[in-house]
């Protein structure tokens, strides 16, 4: 019989420490055995005591036989999938590893351009060409919302030879496609659709959340387990389901991206988010929907204010959306989301979870307590006092204000891997104007790529990332992120 309660991998693991067996094996620390290390004073010497390796009565995650196979295969059930593999590269490498057992060199594939950059990577990894699309947009945020049914017909219409579609579900700010109508379009096309589920792997818990990937009709979908659930971070799944998925490659294609040294803390922490929401899920999202309940409501009454919810239902790209996440627009306070994540962090020890020009983003979880909405409320009702006293910090605001938050896709000149692959040339930002990319350039946030390799730099492009350079955003995926230069191909 199958005890859904069972946590195999913390079961070995307690056993190992109860044998006290004596380690001549890696890793050199030998159960945090050796003195003077800060790391083991700090995180404390029974993490390191559970940080054992491939040792019998463990298992061999690239080919699981024991209690990894055990459970993962709890894993699968608990999220209905009819095979779940657990991912200690996080979920790129998941995104990664389905990209490159979808699409040989040449293949498309449909993405949004809204895609994480570990996608990107998986299209250079595989010599994939992307067909993007664009994401539905709200230009009131400044954020891309879902993709529409009609925006993958259409595609699919005039790339029939596609060998996958990859969907990004939900969005960061919680917004979920028609995932199920987008599901029976692809499959009139005998492809899979993949789905990016990374900010979605408590769907399958509450009944006002949307519904999961996998329950839409997805062939495949990834979890970061560690986003919104309890795993550690760097611990996620891919679930896949039914016959579209060739699963031998599937396979292969993890033995060449996830590690050989496995870390058991990792594994350990996803068979305890597993066991923890088959007994408790329901009422552990029940708890985070009434805190975001509560704080919407609250934030509502703010002047400045503006809560993403669900007014946006029924536009293209928006199916359902994910109340467990706050989208705070701010544009009406006049300052950047930036500056706004600085006060609260200065002023009151507050970390949102991400920050745009426009907006600042909280991810809600039953690990967030009243108090904390508590203090959240009181640091956001005495950021608009201190604006209101201190007028000079909305100066820079006409600035911010007329930014396009969202390039058009440029051309693609050559596939990614080609450019990737290319000789590169280093130019100062200005000198690119009409050169291929080499390297993706990605605003942080909103972490949407502005330009990807094979893509030929336009003035709007040159224009868009000047005006993000002088705001201060990061910029991550590109040799040199302060973008005085950037790298294209010798043509
Ligand atoms: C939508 C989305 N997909 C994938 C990833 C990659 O996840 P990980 O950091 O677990 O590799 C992220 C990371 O932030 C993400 O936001």
């Amino acid at each position: 019989m199958i005890t859904l309660q069972k946590t195999p991998i913390i079961a070995a693991l307690k056993k190992y420490a109860d044998d006290r067996t004596i380690r001549f094996h890696m890793p050199g620390h030998k159960g945090g055995q050796i003195p003077h290390n800060e790391a083991i004073s700090f995180l404390g010497s029974q993490a390191f005591f559970a940080d054992v390796t491939n040792v019998p009565g463990m298992d061999d995650l690239h080919q699981p036989h024991g209690v990894i196979g055990e459970a993962q295969n709890l894993a699968a059930l608990t999220f209905g999938a009819d095979q779940t593999y657990f991912l200690i590269n996080g979920s790129s490498c998941g995104l990664q590893a389905l990209v490159m057992s979808a699409c040989n060199p040449g293949d498309k594939i449909l993405v949004p351009r809204n895609i994480h950059r570990s996608i990107l990577s998986g299209i250079i990894l595989s010599g994939a060409v992307p067909v993007f699309f664009l994401p539905e947009y709200d230009s009131d945020y400044g954020i891309p919302l879902g993709t529409s049914p009609e925006a993958i017909e259409n595609c699919l219409q005039t790339h029939p030879d596609a060998r996958a579609v990859l969907i990004v579900y939900p969005t960061y700010q919680g917004i979920a496609s028609d995932l199920e109508t987008i599901a029976k379009i692809v499959h009139q096309y005998d492809i899979p659709l993949l789905v990016d589920e990374a900010h979605g792997p408590h769907f399958g818990f509450h009944e006002d959340l949307p519904k999961t990937a996998l329950e839409a009709g997805a062939d495949a979908s990834v979890h970061g387990t560690h986003k919104m659930l309890s795993s550690f971070t760097q611990a996620s799944m891919l679930h896949i389901k039914g016959n579209r998925i060739n699963r031998q490659r599937l396979e292969a294609t993890l033995k060449i991206l996830q590690s050989t040294s496995t870390s058991y803390l990792l594994l350990a922490s996803l068979d305890g988010a597993r066991a923890q929401m088959d007994n408790h899920g329901r009422e552990f999202v029940q708890q985070a929907l009434e805190t975001s309940l509560f704080l919407r409501n609250e934030l509502k009454k703010i002047n400045g204010y503006q809560i993403l919810g669900e007014e946006l239902l029924g536009r293209a790209g928006v199916f359902n959306i994910d109340q467990t996440k706050i989208n705070i627009g701010i544009t009406n306070l006049q300052i950047s989301g930036l500056w706004a994540e600085q006060w609260l962090r200065q002023n009151h020890h507050i970390q949102v979870e991400m920050a745009d020009i426009f907006n600042l983003l909280l991810l809600v979880t039953a690990g967030n307590s009243q108090s904390d909405a508590n203090s959240l409320l009181q640091g956001l009702k005495e950021m608009c006092n201190y604006i209101e006293l201190h007028p000079e910090v909305t100066e820079s605001y006409s600035t911010i204000k007329g930014i396009n938050p969202f390039p058009y896709i440029p051309e693609l000149a050559m596939s990614p891997r080609e450019a990737f692959l290319g000789s590169p040339s280093s130019l100062s930002l200005g000198q690119a104007l009409g050169h291929i990319s080499a390297e993706v350039i990605t605003c942080y946030p909103p972490g949407i790529p502005v330009i990807c390799p094979g893509e030929r730099f336009t003035p709007e492009i040159i224009q868009y990332l000047s005006v993000m350079k002088e705001l201060g955003i990061h910029f991550q995926g590109c040799y040199d992120t302060s973008l005085e230069t950037v790298l294209i191909i010798k043509e």
